[in-house]
Order: structure tokens, then C-alpha cells, then sequence
């Protein structure tokens, strides 16, 4: 999704403006730009295509203003093309915006019929003639603000500069966040805390209809009708080399071998690592509102509401929690379940997993939940999210900073998440034994190294990447909590390799699928040793007899499932609950190699965005 910065301070804005575009690249976009202030006027540069084709264009520009704004474009209304690429200016009023402005239409056609004139095709650009009009006769750039804020409808964070007022910077929002750095004698405004962060980690989350108004060096946050607002700067623990790529050719690469620390730094602070138990504290203590004193032995029902691979992650709390907790447990799509009209049950605990914390639909669906009054746990990555904040408790994958457009470590690290709030639940519910507790507890304590042992995948995809490169489909099939793991897999070829892939519960093949198979066809099978390995084996002999060449996960060295596969890779044996977090991971390297083998952009993939901030 779109990415926004603006810079109010000592430092040159070009410089300031670039890099945060640079840490906002892997939100996805198709052209960027800056407007900053020299001699006293707004110059504007921008660029279709990628960052670089800015940079070279503001090589040999200087300015002399300490203000500017800047963006990257995922484009939604106009095609990407420098015309539409953003800052719009109209007038000496310069805007960026991110979102959607849903009554455009009736907005653009009143403005059109008052004469003005339209340089793009976007439904941004009639925020800055609003703006601009409502200057001519305010004088103020903070009361033409207030003065358009009620008029807009859809989802929206915009800045804006006016060049009359060169140490103004006003901000808005309803929707996509924005972030406010609090530096010494300067302001980074920006839509993520990536570009934040090299120059302050002290920071204001705009909550939706507030204005920040930052004039020389004073902040001041407004609601909509202009009243002044308290508010308290919180200070993140994230630091900005931590987004670097640290010798790893891409940020998938590296977010894929820090999935053993990411699951650690996920699970700990639930566990009690010397009498290995439950550490019962986050899940009873740290709720709020009205869940202040909630009785989490009264739910009935747990419903986990996400998108993407939060979503396939969130599958996993359903085979986990029935079979623990034995209380039924619904997963659904956030973009599905808020228009669908659900039953929602007081007694219902609901899941909201978000690794960015701001994907709209599942925002949307929290919300919805929240209407009907049950209680809300959040599972985030990027604390003080919307998400996040919205929830009656919060849990955090502590994952740090996630790059890759191509979900990786938040994967892992909600899957051991999931995992540790079904025993804990089943503790609350009087339904594990001490002696259960222990066992399931040294046994995700032990995930991290069985995780390090599988990253050596990593060379063997780097190998046979190119003969897969010619595979024409790939099926990934698997059974029980594999199952899960088949679907995410697939997507992880899906949007790095560009190829097609589908991810089956291996039961339901002759129930269609099985009608695709021929030699063309590659199946990676899922066939870790446990109850379900029998029922595994002879999917995979039928598709085998049809002709499919076959790839296969299983545990150690199994003979037999070697002498039915083209590859065979072997496991380590862990807990049995727990192979989804070691046989995502070579699937995940699989994705990775293919892509780069193929030369897709890995860490950006076409078409995607990391933060989807619009539904
Ligand atoms: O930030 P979220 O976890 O809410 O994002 C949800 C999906 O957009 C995300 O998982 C997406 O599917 C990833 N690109 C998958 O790799």
C-alpha cells in the first residue's frame, strides 16, 4: 500500500524523505515522489517505476525549506504514471495521501463545476484543491483542514504542507495509520515506524479523526472539531538496523533464518522456563475495559479472525484448541465474516491475528465483534498497531520489524503463539494435567533448535531451484495440521514464483483435484510420522500411480517414503502438535529459490503490498 513521510526539521527533507521512502519500499508501490520547500516555494519531483528513478532525478536538486512531504504510490484510482504519482499540488498547497476517498465522484464533479482543474487521474488531487480553496480564505492551513475533514468519506491518512506557512506540517486520519516521531527539534511523520526510527523511537499513533498540527517546534494534537487533545508519546524498542538486510541477499532470506529467535522471542514471555509451565499472567491479568475481571473458564467458543497467512496460521488454533480445550472453535477470513452477517455469542472469545496490526478487513471484523461486546485477544506483531489497540488484550509475536512482503518469521512465531494459548486455555478449563503441561511446554521450548536444523534446506532449494522452475503445477497436500501448512506453502509460490499452486487437504483428492494429475505435475506431500501417516501414505501412492513427480516431508530416515518420492526430505522428530513449525520452513526456501531463480523481485513481489490498508 501507499507509504507516506513528511519532515519538519534541521536536516536537508531530500535526505530524510528518501530514506523513509527507502524503509517504506517493501510496503509495495509503483511510483513515489517529494515536494519540499525552496526559496520559499513547494518543488515537486516524482517518478514512475521504482525508487531509483527519484533518487537519480533529485541527484542534482538542492533545497533550501526544512519541510517536505513525501510517497509511494500503490495505485488504486489512475494508473501508475508520474501524473498520478503523488505529492499533489494545487496552488501552493501540497497533499500525499494513502487510502481511498470513497465519494470522490461527487467531490471531484462540485469542484469541477466551481473551475477547477484536474492535472490527474486520482481521487487524492481533489484533497488539495479542497484544501487550497478553503486557505484562500482561512489564511491557515490548520482551519482549511478542519474545515474539509467532515466532507471526506473512505479511508484515508493524508499530510499536508502550504507554502505560505513554511514550519507547518498538518496531518490527518481516518483508516490507514500515521505515525508521528518525535525527534529533538524535528518531526518524521510517516505511515510506518520503519522510517521513524532512525531518528527517534519516541512516537504518537494518530487515532482516526485527529489532526496533528506540528508548527516550528510545537505539537499539537486536535479532534476534528479542533478541541484540543492530550496525549502520550510511546517509546518502541525496535531499532532501525534491526530492518536492515544484515548480509542476507534479500529481507525474506534473512526473516526466514530468524524464525528460531522470532518463535523464542514469542513464546517466552507466556512460559515459566524453570518449572516448565504455563505462565498464566498474560492471558488472566492483562485485559481491559470492561474484560477487566474476565472468566476465561466461561467461554464456550473461540472464533480467530484474519486474513492471508495470519489467517492459515489461525487454521491451526482450530485443530489445536478442539482437541485440548474440546470447545468448538470457528476460523474465518476477515474480509468474508464482516459482511457475512455472523452469530456472535457473548461467551465467545475472538482471535484477531495481524502481523501488521492494520490490514483493513480484519480491523473491520475486530470492530464488528466488538459491537456485539465479547472479549478480544489480539495477536500482533507491530505493537501499538490499530489492531492492537483496539483489542481487550494484547499478545505479541515479537518478531521484530517483518520486511518481506512474503509473511515468514510472524508465521512461525503465531503458529508457537496459537500453540501455547490452547494450553493455556485448556489449563484455565481444567483440561490439561500438570504432567501434559510439562510435556507440551519442553516441547516448544525445543522448537527454536529443531527450527535451526531445517534452515539447512536452504542449500538443497538453492540447487534444484531451477528444476523446479519448469514444473508446470504444483499441488501441496497434507492432513490435519498439515493441512494448514499445505495451503500457506502454496501461497508462498503463489506470490513469489508467479506459478501456480494449490494447497489440498490430501483426503480431498479424489474428490476432484486428483483429475490434475500427470507427470507434469509436482506434489509436495506433507507426511510427518503420526497418526494420520498411514492415510498420508496412500494419497500419495494414488497420486504417485497417476504420474505425479513427488516431494516429501517426513520424519527421519523413512525408507519407504524415500523410495515413493523424487526428493525426499527428512524432519527432525519433534512433538507431534508441532511439525507445522519445522515443515513451513523448507516449503517457505522453496518459494524463496524458485523466485529468485526465476529473477522476481522476492522481497516485493508484483502486485502485493505488505500493509493492506484498504479493503
Ligand atoms: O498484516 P497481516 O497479518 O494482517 O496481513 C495479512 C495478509 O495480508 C498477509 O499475511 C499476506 O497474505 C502475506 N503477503 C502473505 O505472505
Amino acid at each position: 500500500m501507499c507509504g507516506i513521510v513528511g519532515y519538519l526539521g534541521p536536516r536537508q527533507p531530500k535526505d530524510v524523505l528518501v530514506s523513509g521512502l527507502r524503509a517504506l519500499e517493501y510496503r509495495g508501490y509503483d511510483s513515489s515522489g517529494v515536494a519540499i520547500l525552496d526559496q520559499g516555494k513547494l518543488k515537486r519531483v516524482r517518478a514512475q517505476g521504482k525508487l531509483i528513478h527519484l533518487v537519480e532525478k533529485l541527484k542534482n536538486e538542492n533545497f533550501d525549506g526544512h519541510l517536505g512531504i513525501g510517497h509511494t504510490r500503490w495505485a488504486t484510482h489512475g494508473k501508475p504514471s508520474e501524473r498520478n504519482a503523488h505529492p499533489h499540488c494545487v496552488g501552493g498547497i501540497s497533499i500525499v495521501h494513502n487510502g481511498i476517498i470513497e465519494n470522490y465522484a461527487e467531490l471531484k464533479l462540485n469542484l469541477l463545476k466551481g473551475g477547477a482543474v484536474f492535472e490527474s487521474e486520482t481521487d487524492s488531487e481533489l484533497v488539495a484543491h479542497l484544501i487550497h480553496n478553503e486557505v484562500k480564505s482561512t489564511q491557515d492551513l490548520l482551519q482549511a483542514v478542519l474545515k474539509i475533514l467532515p466532507l471526506l468519506k473512505g479511508a484515508f491518512s493524508i499530510v499536508t504542507v502550504w507554502e505560505e506557512q513554511p514550519e507547518t506540517l498538518v496531518a490527518f486520519k481516518n483508516g490507514p495509520p500515521l505515525i508521528v516521531g518525535f525527534g529533538t527539534d524535528e518531526f518524521v511523520v510517516a505511515s510506518d515506524l520503519q522510517a521513524i526510527l532512525p531518528y527517534t523511537n519516541k512516537i504518537v499513533y494518530l487515532d482516526d479523526f485527529q489532526v496533528a498540527y506540528i508548527h516550528q517546534s510545537q505539537f499539537q494534537l486536535l479532534d476534528q472539531k479542533g478541541h484540543t487533545l492530550e496525549f502520550q508519546t510511546a517509546s518502541i524498542d525496535w531499532n532501525s538496523e534491526q530492518a536492515q538486510k544484515g548480509g542476507f541477499d534479500h529481507y525474506m532470506l534473512k526473516e526466514i533464518f530468524e524464525q528460531p529467535r522470532a518463535v523464542a522471542n514469542a513464546i517466552l514471555p507466556h512460559l515459566d522456563t524453570e518449572k516448565f509451565c504455563l505462565n498464566l499472567n498474560s492471558l488472566k491479568q492483562s485485559w481491559t475495559g470492561a474484560f477487566k475481571d474476565i472468566d476465561l473458564t466461561q467461554v464456550e467458543r473461540v472464533l480467530v479472525v484474519a486474513c492471508g497467512t495470519s489467517y492459515y496460521a489461525g487454521m491451526l488454533a482450530k485443530y489445536w484448541i478442539e482437541s485440548k480445550v474440546r470447545i468448538p472453535v470457528e476460523v474465518d477470513i476477515a474480509s468474508e465474516f464482516r459482511y457475512r452477517n455472523p452469530v456472535l455469542f457473548l461467551k465467545t472469545l475472538t482471535l484477531v491475528i495481524s502481523q501488521s496490526g492494520e490490514t483493513a478487513d480484519t480491523l473491520a471484523a475486530l470492530r464488528l465483534v466488538k459491537e456485539s461486546g465479547g472479549p478480544i485477544l489480539s495477536i500482533c506483531n507491530v505493537p501499538n498497531s490499530s489492531i492492537d489497540r483496539e483489542a481487550h488484550c494484547r499478545w505479541y509475536m515479537n518478531a521484530g520489524v517483518e520486511i518481506g512482503v512474503a509473511s515468514t518469521k510472524a508465521f512461525t512465531a503465531t503458529m508457537a503463539l496459537l500453540y501455547v494459548f490452547s494450553l493455556a486455555l485448556a489449563k484455565i478449563k481444567m483440561k490439561l494435567s500438570s504432567e501434559q503441561e510439562q510435556e507440551a511446554v519442553k516441547a516448544i521450548l525445543g522448537m527454536p533448535s529443531h527450527m535451526e536444523t531445517v534452515l539447512a534446506f536452504d542449500s538443497f532449494f538453492a540447487e534444484v531451484a531451477h528444476i523446479l522452475t519448469a514444473v508446470r503445477g504444483f499441488l501441496y497436500m497434507g492432513r490435519g495440521i498439515h493441512y494448514p501448512i499445505a495451503l500457506e506453502g502454496a501461497l508462498k509460490l503463489k506470490e513469489l514464483a508467479y506459478r501456480h499452486a494449490e494447497g489440498y487437504a490430501a483426503g480431498e483428492m479424489k474428490h476432484g483435484p486428483l483429475a490434475l494429475i500427470d507427470s507434469d505435475m509436482l506434489v509436495i506431500m506433507l507426511a510427518a510420522s503420526d497418526e494420520l501417516y498411514e492415510k498420508t501414505i496412500s494419497n500419495l501412492e494414488e497420486a504417485k500411480t497417476r504420474g505425479a513427480k513427488i516431494v516429501s516431508l517426513g520424519t527421519g530416515e523413512n525408507e519407504h517414503l524415500k523410495s515413493l518420492s523424487e526428493h525426499y526430505l527428512a524432519l527432525p522428530k519433534v512433538y507431534q502438535d508441532l511439525y507445522p513449525l519445522v515443515e513451513v520452513i523448507p516449503l517457505q526456501l522453496l518459494a524463496y529459490h524458485v523466485a529468485v531463480t526465476l529473477g522476481n523481485d522476492v522481497d516485493q513481489p508484483r502486485n502485493l503490498a505488505k500493509s493492506v490498508t484498504v479493503e
